[in-house]
């Protein structure tokens, strides 16, 4: 390998660097922003550089590997677990509670698991410390794994970062009787993360070496490009996951209902494959639709009014999982942008059911809720979007339509195209028509209509979650929340996220990272003098640094030298830091 190559590959992670399609994000309008996401999120299909892509013979070998020891145990009634931490956690909950149900109607006495770092409650809100935690991920692997004797374990970090998710992998090693370990991510083994993980003696990359030596390991690691936003793997790292896993689970379930269900062949993972790039396509043909969305996104988020996702279903889901990142991306409020779901807990059936909030008031998550509590408050600064693919909920839309347009608030409709009494509802307003999927009964021989029925359903919500990412992404960049493509003001909730604020402060004051590194601790401690807690762990730092505003825009200002704690952070006060950076020269 050259050396430009090898530094290349072995420098800051794909996943963590910036992508040169948006380098200027934060400058177009909605329409370009829109066409920008589109660019990026095309990467997941042409693959990036000279990266393995997803459609490459090394990924599709090992998605096949997956297949097989998938269907192994389905077939041998053993279990599936799922795990992630974020937006992988939350892919994880969805994909187990979706194959779950396809087992079960398949009578297959197998069992699918998740696990979400943090538990339930991240399901809804960002909780990023469970992330660091490698021993509350073993235990909490072994417990859901307790009474299995055959496990298929599918550890996400898109980033091959979390320790969380090295702590399960290393458990599974070793324990070699019971567990499959296989590994899920977007980075090269090369550049998996190499800081020792507090409390332990391993890193993430030394986990996934060990895999990789390890005879039933599987690592399956396509690369699909640098996020839009820098380091935020809800976008194409949620999708790509998305997408690679569907697309294995389903072929396991096929191969395993084929012998007993029909005698036709299955579609190959490329199929698969080809049907979500269909998708994509397909969805950014609504592209100025989806622009429209982002202004009334933005609009309401500029004057502090909130953006509500309510749906129905699983699309519904995908409205609580865009919404849930935003806190941490780009240090929302947690009302600023909320998911509600036709039937709440009740339809997500998630282990621990009703979350309480300070252990009194139910975390609300349903329609009803929205109707009840929010809807009534719904001001004309506020934008309600309507995510409903199925026709049958016509009444409930027209109904709850009719009282957000009476309070003057925003609507957005996405809508099944297929659906045309629904789309009627939103005319003259924002519409987004989901497309068809193209046919693909060829894929499963024509025989089995539940297979082609929860292929469409895959493919639409991936089309939802693609619109969705565009809308509160989009939305916040015309807030002002996103300079470059960074996300300048991230909440610094964990070692990640503390490290990647090190890196932004040090990319826009333009100093060293141990310049950088300093200014972040006075900022966190809101002091100039921070000897003191030079020597502490990084997870000390994080503890105060989760319930603080403003890290990153004071460390940057900070760390120009123009400034000190108190300086900075009454400039703060009435600008903002893109503001600032943008109109001000320090050098
Ligand atoms: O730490 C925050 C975060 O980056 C989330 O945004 C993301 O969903 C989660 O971590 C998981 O990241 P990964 O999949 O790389 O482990």
């Amino acid at each position: 390998m050259d050396s430009k190559r090898y530094e290349e590959e072995n420098t800051v992670p794909i996943t963590e660097r910036p992508n040169e399609l948006t380098r200027d994000i934060d400058v177009g309008s909605a329409g370009d922003i829109v066409r920008i996401l589109r660019q990026c999120d095309s990467q997941i299909f042409s693959g990036w550089k000279h990266f393995q892509s997803i459609y490459d013979e090394e990924t599709i070998f090992a998605m096949e590997k997956v297949v097989e020891k998938a269907a192994e145990v389905l077939q041998q009634s053993g279990a599936v677990v799922l795990s992630g931490c974020g937006t992988s956690g939350r892919i994880a909950f969805f994909l187990a509670q979706k194959f779950s149900k396809l087992a079960k109607e398949q009578g297959l006495l197998a069992s699918y698991e998740y696990i979400i770092a943090g538990g339930d409650i991240a399901l809804f809100m960002s909780q990023e410390a469970p992330e660091d935690d490698w021993r509350k991920g073993q235990e909490d692997l072994a417990q859901v794994s307790s009474n299995k004797t055959r496990v298929l374990y599918i550890g996400i970090t898109c980033g091959l970062s979390a320790p969380y998710v090295a702590g399960q992998l290393d458990y599974c090693m070793n324990h070699p009787d019971v567990f499959i370990p296989v590994l899920l991510g977007f980075n090269p083994v090369s550049q998996a993360r190499r800081n020792v993980i507090e409390g332990w003696s391993k890193s993430f990359y030394d986990v996934a070496c060990a895999l990789q030596d390890y005879e039933s390991g599987i690592i399956l690691n396509p690369v699909v490009g640098p996020e839009a936003i820098t380091g935020s793997s809800r976008m194409k790292g949620g999708s790509a996951t998305k997408i690679l896993l569907e697309s294995i689970l389903l072929k396991a379930h096929i191969t395993v209902g084929k012998s007993s269900l029909m005698p036709g062949c299955i579609g190959t993972l490329h199929q698969f494959l080809l049907m979500y790039e269909h998708m994509y396509r397909a969805t950014y043909l609504n592209h100025s639709s989806i622009s429209k969305a982002v202004e009334l996104a933005a609009k309401s988020l500029q004057c502090k009014g909130q953006v509500y996702y309510t749906g129905w279903g699983s699309s519904g889901f995908m409205g609580l999982l865009d919404a849930s990142e935003c806190v941490p991306t780009f240090s929302a409020h947690f009302d600023d942008i909320r998911g509600f779901l036709e039937g709440g807990y009740h339809t997500l059936k998630n282990e621990e059911g009703e979350y309480l909030l300070n252990g009194l008031t139910k975390l609300q998550i349903s329609l009803r809720d929205f109707q009840e509590s929010f809807l009534p408050n719904l001001t004309l600064h506020d934008t309600v979007t309507f995510i409903c693919s199925e026709g049958n909920v016509i009444q409930q839309v027209r109904k709850l339509v009719n009282l957000t347009e009476k309070k003057g608030a925003h609507v957005i409709g996405i809508v099944c195209e297929k659906e045309k009494e629904l789309s009627n509802v939103f005319r003259n307003k924002c519409l987004i028509e989901l497309k068809q999927p193209s046919r693909h009964e060829q894929l499963f021989d024509g025989h089995l209509p539940v297979f082609d029925s929860i292929l469409n359903q895959c493919l639409m919500e991936m089309s939802i979650k693609w619109i969705l990412n565009a809308v509160s992404t989009g939305a916040h960049i015309v807030k002002g929340k996103v300079l470059g493509s960074f996300m300048i003001d991230l909440k610094v909730s964990n070692n990640k996220l503390f490290h990647r604020a090190v890196s932004i402060v040090s990319k826009f004051a333009r100093v060293s990272q141990e310049r950088s590194h300093l200014a972040v601790l006075q900022s966190i401690y809101r002091s100039d003098v921070v000897d003191s807690v030079l020597n502490q762990q990084v997870s000390q730092h994080v503890s105060i640094a989760t319930a603080m505003d403003q890290v990153v825009p004071v460390a940057v200002l900070v760390a120009t030298g123009k400034f000190n704690i108190e300086s900075a952070v009454e400039l703060l006060r009435t600008k903002t830091i893109s503001h600032i950076l943008k109109n001000c020269c320090f050098n």
